[in-house]
């Protein structure tokens, strides 16, 4: 079965083809970041007009690599939330549209099972059942995963995810649009043990987060160095990576924590976050200690993309599910309501 994925849930147009038999065929993203960077974050009503101008050229290039025509497609797949309402709508409306001119079905994909099943597109996917960490710019959860759409939260962020904390936090220190990345770069360069921030919510037992007291804990760092003159580039370095290591030391102990509740040792880490290498490196030494393994996928699909929509969407076609021809997309929509496959 080959699918047509798109993903407009916020700033990033995608676009893939996927085949059942062969795999992905072809891959091709448009990233806003440089649009919304002079405002310091997303302005919804721009990604939305510039979805409606990348959506069909992608559309065309990924057919073009693929080396496939219009009516070798079987099925479309779309983000149908959570996300900005108006963004979902353009790549909503676009596939309804396709799939009722070419007469195939199309299905709607949560964005977050989007991300969790990314790592499914490296060659050594986990297997189910597994923990999984997603952790993007909207979420951050702990959820048990026992296969598609069988899905447990064990905890979640109370207040600010952990991307948006990284750009928050960004911001506050003055860095560009998204601060993730931002923040791991100077962070490179920084000088351990210099300063040590809190780990939220650790000294307790559960699962939840909570990381808006950390921004603030930085911002009140950062504005003391300021204050002192030494507002330095190496300072700067500095905090960053003290903000950094604090946010990954405090995932790796939940993710510990909710493997020993679990029973389970596999790991799988999604969403822009798990972009970060140092996350990566912490989450990779804690799996081993426990004789588990952490699963991620190519950085190109930690941040958001066509081809896990597609890869989604096309587990939920294969299963026989699809769409009326309704253009309905969620701003807020719980995991746990997916049906299983
Ligand atoms: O999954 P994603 O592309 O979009 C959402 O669904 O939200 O995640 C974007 C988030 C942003 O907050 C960005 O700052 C963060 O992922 N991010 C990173 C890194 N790369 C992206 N955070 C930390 N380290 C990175 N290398
Ligand atoms: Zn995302």
């Amino acid at each position: 079965m080959l699918v047509l994925g798109l993903e407009t849930s916020c700033d990033e147009t995608g676009v893939a083809l996927y085949d059942s038999e062969r795999g992905l065929l072809a891959d091709a993203l448009f990233s806003q970041i440089d649009l919304h960077r002079a405002y310091g974050g997303v302005v919804p009503e721009l990604a939305s007009r510039d979805h409606v101008k990348r959506m069909l050229p992608l559309i065309r290039q990924v057919l073009d690599e693929a080396g496939c025509v219009a009516t070798d497609i079987d099925a479309i797949a779309y983000t149908a939330g959570p996300g900005l309402v108006g963004a979902l709508l353009v790549g909503a409306s676009c596939a309804q549209a396709l799939a009722f001119a070419w007469d195939i079905p199309a299905i709607g994909v949560h964005h977050m099972e989007g991300h969790l099943l990314a790592p499914m597109l490296e060659p050594t996917p986990p297997a189910f059942p597994f923990v999984a960490l997603l952790v993007s710019g909207g979420h951050t959860q702990l959820v048990r995963v026992d296969g598609i759409g069988q899905y447990q939260l064990l905890g979640e962020s109370l207040d600010d995810a952990a991307g948006e904390a990284f750009d928050k936090t960004a911001k506050l220190m003055g860095l560009r649009y998204p601060g993730g990345p931002e923040i791991a770069r100077l962070a490179e360069r920084g000088i351990p043990g210099r300063f040590v921030f809190p780990r939220p919510m650790t000294d307790r037992p559960g699962l939840d987060f909570s990381f808006s007291g950390l921004k603030t804990f930085t911002l009140n760092t950062w504005q003391q160095c300021q204050d002192s003159g030494d507002d330095s580039e190496q300072s700067r370095c500095d905090v960053a990576l003290a903000f950094q290591q604090a946010v990954v030391e405090t995932l790796t102990i939940k993710c510990r924590r909710a493997l020993k509740q679990t029973g389970l040792s596999n790991l799988v880490i999604a969403g822009g976050v798990s972009a970060n290498r140092a996350l990566r490196t912490s989450l990779e030494d804690m799996t081993a200690a426990l004789k588990g393994n952490v699963f991620y996928a190519r950085p190109a699909f930690c941040t958001d993309n066509g081809a896990m929509i597609a890869y989604a969407g096309c587990q939920r076609l294969l299963a026989g599910q699809h769409e009326e021809l309704a253009i309905t997309v969620q701003a807020r929509w719980p995991m746990e309501q997916l049906p299983a496959l």
